[in-house]
C-alpha cells in the first residue's frame, strides 16, 4: 500500500495539480538562497539576451524540483520540453528532442541520474557548445556529422546528485539543493493552497497540518485534500482543528508525521533489539522489507528528525523514538520528566 506520508508522488497528488503549483517565483515559497539566485541569474540572462546557464536542481522528492523547473521557463519566458533519465533509452532519442529544440527554450530532464551513459556522452557537447554529434548511413559506412543547435537550457532535477558522473555536473553553471521546509513555510503553503482550492482552512488547523507534512509541501498538500474531504463530509465547509486532527488520526499520521510505518520500524527495534544498536540487515528482517528501502525511504525523516540514531555499531532508537511510540526509554535510571518532581539538581 503506498503511505500517505510517502514524498514520492502519486496518482491523487496530479488531481489539481496545475492550479495547486505555482508558476512564478514570487508565488515560490521559501528556498530562499536558490530563489534568490535564480531571479539573479534569469534577469541577467534576459538582459543579455542570452540563454541561462544549465541548471541542475537536487534534493529529496516532493521539495520543488519540477515546480522550480516550470518556473524558470516562465521567468524566461521561454517554452519548456520535458523528459526523464528512465525514459530515453537510445542516443536517437536524445538527439531527436535536441534537434527539435528552439532558441531559449528549456529543456528539463528529470531524474537524470538515470540516463544511460552513452545518452549522457550526446548531452556533453550539446551543453557545452549546442553541437550534436550524430552518425549517419550504417553497416560500417556510416559517417560522423555535426549539427548545430540552437541555444537553449538544460535543467536537470535527481534526488540523488552523488550518483551523477562528475563530468555531467561539471558542465551545469548552476548547481542548487532544495532544503526540507519549515513549519513556518509549509504553513504558508497550505494557506496558498486552501485560497487556490476554494476551501479555507483555521490558522491553527494549517499549524497543525505543518508539523505533520515532514518538511515537504507535496505531503503538506496531499494531507490537506485529505483533511478537505472529511471537512466537507464531516465539518461545516471549514477545515477546523478538531477536524484536522480527527482526520489526521483516521489516516494514522500521528503528531509528528510520522506513520504505522514508522511505529512499526521503531517498535520494531525497541521489541526486538532492546532499542539498538542494530545494523540494517536485522531490522530489515524484522519490518519484512529491503535494507535499501528502509535505508532510502524509511529511515531519512527519522534521523534527520532525531527519532533515530546513526552509530558505528548500527541503529538506536533515541530518547525522542521512544517517547513517540509510548515507550518508556530504559536507557537511563531515572527518566526525571516520568518521575516529575523529583529533585532534577541531582
Ligand atoms: N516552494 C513551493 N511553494 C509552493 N508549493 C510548492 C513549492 N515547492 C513545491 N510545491 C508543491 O509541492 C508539490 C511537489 O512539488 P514538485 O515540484 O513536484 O517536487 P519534486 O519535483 O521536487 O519532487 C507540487 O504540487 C507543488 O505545488
Ligand atoms: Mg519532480
Amino acid at each position: 500500500m503506498e503511505r500517505i506520508i510517502s514524498e514520492d508522488e502519486q496518482l491523487e497528488d496530479r488531481y489539481d495539480e496545475e492550479s495547486i503549483r505555482p508558476e512564478r517565483l514570487e508565488d515560490y515559497i521559501g528556498q530562499k538562497d536558490v530563489k534568490e539566485n535564480i531571479r539573479v541569474f534569469t534577469e541577467a540572462a534576459k538582459m543579455r539576451e542570452e540563454p541561462l546557464d544549465h541548471v541542475l536542481l537536487y534534493g529529496p522528492p516532493g521539495l520543488g524540483k519540477t515546480t522550480l523547473a516550470y518556473i524558470i521557463a516562465n521567468e524566461l519566458g521561454s517554452n519548456i520540453r520535458i523528459t526523464s533519465g528512465p525514459s530515453i533509452e537510445k542516443s536517437g532519442d536524445l538527439a531527436a528532442i535536441l534537434s527539435s529544440l528552439e532558441p531559449g527554450d528549456v529543456l528539463f530532464i528529470d531524474e537524470i541520474h538515470r540516463l544511460p551513459s552513452f545518452v549522457e556522452e550526446i548531452l556533453y557537447p550539446a551543453m557545452e557548445d549546442y553541437t550534436l554529434d550524430i552518425i549517419v548511413g550504417g553497416e560500417g559506412s556510416g559517417r560522423n556529422i555535426r549539427i548545430n543547435l540552437p541555444p537553449f537550457t538544460l535543467v536537470g532535477a535527481t534526488t540523488r546528485a552523488g550518483d551523477l558522473t562528475s563530468p555531467l555536473r561539471d558542465r551545469f553553471g548552476i548547481i542548487a539543493k532544495l532544503q526540507y521546509y519549515t513549519e513556518e513555510e509549509l504553513k504558508e503553503i497550505i494557506k496558498r493552497t486552501s485560497r487556490v482550492l476554494d476551501m479555507p482552512i483555521e490558522d491553527d488547523a494549517a499549524s497543525e497540518l505543518a508539523r505533520r507534512s515532514r518538511g515537504t509541501p507535496r505531503i503538506a498538500n496531499r494531507l490537506f485534500r485529505r483533511v478537505r474531504d472529511f471537512a466537507l463530509v464531516e465539518g461545516d465547509g471549514v477545515i477546523t482543528v478538531d477536524i484536522t486532527k480527527k482526520a489526521l488520526k483516521r489516516l494514522k499520521v500521528d503528531d509528528s508525521g510520522l506513520d504505522e510505518t514508522d511505529h512499526q520500524l521503531l517498535l520494531g527495534i525497541i521489541e526486538k533489539f532492546n532499542g539498538g544498536p542494530v545494523g540494517l540487515e536485522s531490522i530489515a528482517s524484522v519490518i519484512g522489507e529491503e535494507a535499501t528501502t528502509i535505508e532510502d525511504v524509511y529511515e531519512p525523516y527519522l534521523l534527520q528528525n532525531g527519532f533515530l540514531k546513526r552509530t558505528p555499531r548500527g541503529r538506536v532508537v533515541t530518547e525522542k523514538g521512544y517517547r513517540q511510540v509510548n515507550r518508556l526509554y530504559q536507557n537511563t535510571l531515572f527518566d526525571f520528566d516520568e518521575i516529575g518532581d523529583e529533585d532534577e539538581s541531582k
